[in-house]
């Protein structure tokens, strides 16, 4: 969620210090919220309906933190690659068989560049990855090449304009540099996948300090473009706004599948 990450070397090692920064705490984030990171495992499970021993790639896998559902159709014979250019998130894959880590790009998984153990790959999995991709047409056109008969594309992503709790200048930032939805599927539709759209939406209930220690932590790659400062005076911004001890917000996805016939 790097807004600036898209536009240049500079900035991609800005991506590259958020997650090196981010790497230990990344799952302590979600730690309290299991509920979440399974409902999230399922609907990618339900839409990708892997069979078993697909080739699946996640793109942008992080720690892996939501592949738990995943793993149970994969096996050591074919596991799931974990594709990050983020060595200080990979190191942080659960140790298992069933999963395999590349340190690459997206870009460099379509171009060629980085080669991947399977000549062709059932599915390419993008989850809240997609945004940190230079130019997305390209790539998807890239990664489609590479897919097998029946091969999918499954992309999860925010929408531009959240509900999150955050302070105004964060959320304006954030709309700002996010790609929309709809250009995604339709660069997806370009590659001649047949493509569908659709939102999920997950309602969250959060402690308020909770979510408060989140914001500090510059959870979010969009909160680590504001100074210490910065980070302080939206904190109180979203102390006035929510007095409450509990807050509750919709976090809506959009989910974006392409098919290759
Ligand atoms: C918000 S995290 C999402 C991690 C994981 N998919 C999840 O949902 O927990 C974004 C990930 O994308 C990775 N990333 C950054 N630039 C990338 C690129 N060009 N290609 C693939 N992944 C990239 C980052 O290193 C980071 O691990």
């Amino acid at each position: 969620m790097h807004p600036g990450c898209e536009k240049g070397p500079r900035v991609i090692d800005l991506t590259d210090e958020h997650y090196q920064r981010l790497a230990k705490t990344y799952e302590r984030n979600w730690a309290d919220r299991p509920e979440y990171v399974a409902w999230m495992a399922d609907r990618i499970m339900s839409w990708l309906k892997p069979a078993p021993d697909d080739r699946i790639a996640d793109i942008g896998s992080g720690t892996g933190l939501f592949l738990s559902r995943l793993m149970e159709t994969a096996s050591a014979r074919t596991p799931i690659l974990c594709v990050d250019p983020s060595q200080h998130m990979l190191d942080l894959l659960p140790d298992d068989p069933r999963l395999s880590p590349v340190r690459a790009t997206a870009e460099q998984i379509a171009s060629g560049e980085v080669p991947v153990p399977y000549e062709h790959v059932d599915a390419f999995v993008f989850k809240e990855a997609i945004h940190h991709i230079k130019d997305i047409p390209e790539t998807l056109r890239g990664l489609a090449e590479r897919l097998a008969p029946r091969g999918r594309i499954l992309i999860v992503t925010l929408p531009r304009r959240l509900e999150y709790p955050l302070f105004p200048e964060a959320l304006d930032r954030f709309a700002g540099d996010q790609p929309e939805p709809a250009d995604i599927a339709a660069a997806m539709r370009e590659t001649g996948l047949a493509t569908e759209h659709r939102s999920e939406e997950y309602a969250v209930t959060i402690d308020r300090e909770q979510w408060i220690d989140l914001v500090r932590n510059q959870w979010m790659s969009v909160l680590s473009t504001f100074t210490a400062g910065e980070i302080d005076e939206g904190i109180e911004t979203i102390r006035l706004l929510h007095p409450e001890h509990e807050i509750t917000y919709t976090d809506r996805f959009a989910f974006i599948q392409g098919v290759k016939h």
